[in-house]
């Protein structure tokens, strides 16, 4: 299984900006990782016509959506309208659970509505500072992979990714400390565990397994190597095309 190295651009760039963008990161020549780049919501339709006319290895992620296929929720955007659109979704991101108050039971309905587009779900889980200053980091973090999972069947579950970001990690925040690689390694182990307690042995290791929260070029490696992450979910970093080639080419040198 390749690599998956995720760039999330959360709100930023206008749809030509991110078109632009998007072009210089087609030219980005992976050989053994997948390319997830997570666009602006209002940029996926002129993404994906970006996508289409070119050959790009690049595949896209929606950032967010609204479970419900269509209907009356003003201002939403509905999984059959990003169907066709993007490859990968994130779902229940610290900053949307958050600002938008997105709970575990949303994020397994989203995850399931993903699905059913064949849709891959990344469902984003992670501690804040406050649950880690309680010692209750692997209990929530046990808890969000459940909830997140617990309409997943078996045979569909390799089609998910989990991205472990300890919200007080993340570099929009403000206040971001860097996680150490040994704590990211024994979160990454609990959420393999939760994921292996929920399926069983031989089904977890389907599963990717992520880490993010301040990543960059200098952590990058140490990250996948310490924790045995399957891939990097990438904010900030990603935002510029230097930045997120250079933690494209520490992860080609690891396998
Ligand atoms: P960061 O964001 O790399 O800027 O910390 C990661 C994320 O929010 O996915």
């Amino acid at each position: 299984m390749f690599m998956l190295l995720i760039a999330n651009w959360k709100m930023n760039f206008s749809p030509v900006e991110a078109v632009r963008n998007f072009k210089k990161f087609s030219k980005l020549a992976p050989q053994k990782t997948s390319l997830v780049i997570a666009v602006p919501q209002i940029a996926l339709a002129n993404i994906a016509e970006a996508k289409a006319s070119s050959q790009t290895p690049l595949q896209v992620a929606a950032q967010n959506f609204n479970f419900h296929p269509n209907g009356a929720y003003t201002g939403e955007v509905g999984i059959e309208q990003i169907n066709g659109l993007a490859d990968y979704a994130l779902i229940g991101h610290s900053e949307r659970r958050i600002y938008a108050y997105e709970t575990d039971k949303d994020c397994a309905r989203k995850v399931a509505a993903a699905l059913s587009v064949k849709i891959h779900p990344i469902l984003c889980v992670g501690e804040t500072a406050h649950d880690r200053d309680r010692g209750q980091a692997e209990l929530v973090v046990r808890a969000q992979v459940a909830a997140g999972l617990a309409g997943v069947a078996s045979n569909r579950l390799a089609e998910v990714v989990v991205a472990y970001e300890p919200v007080w990690a993340i570099s929009g925040f403000g206040s971001a400390k860097i996680a150490k690689p040994a704590d990211a390694a024994k979160m990454l182990a609990v959420v393999r565990d939760e994921i292996k307690v929920l399926f069983g042995g031989e089904k977890s290791k389907q599963v990717q397994i992520l880490y993010g929260g301040s990543v960059n070029p200098d952590n990058a490696a140490t990250y996948v190597l310490k924790s045995k992450a399957d891939g990097l979910l990438v904010g900030n970093a990603s935002l510029n095309v230097y930045s997120f080639r250079d933690i494209l080419d520490k992860m080609e040198l690891l396998r």
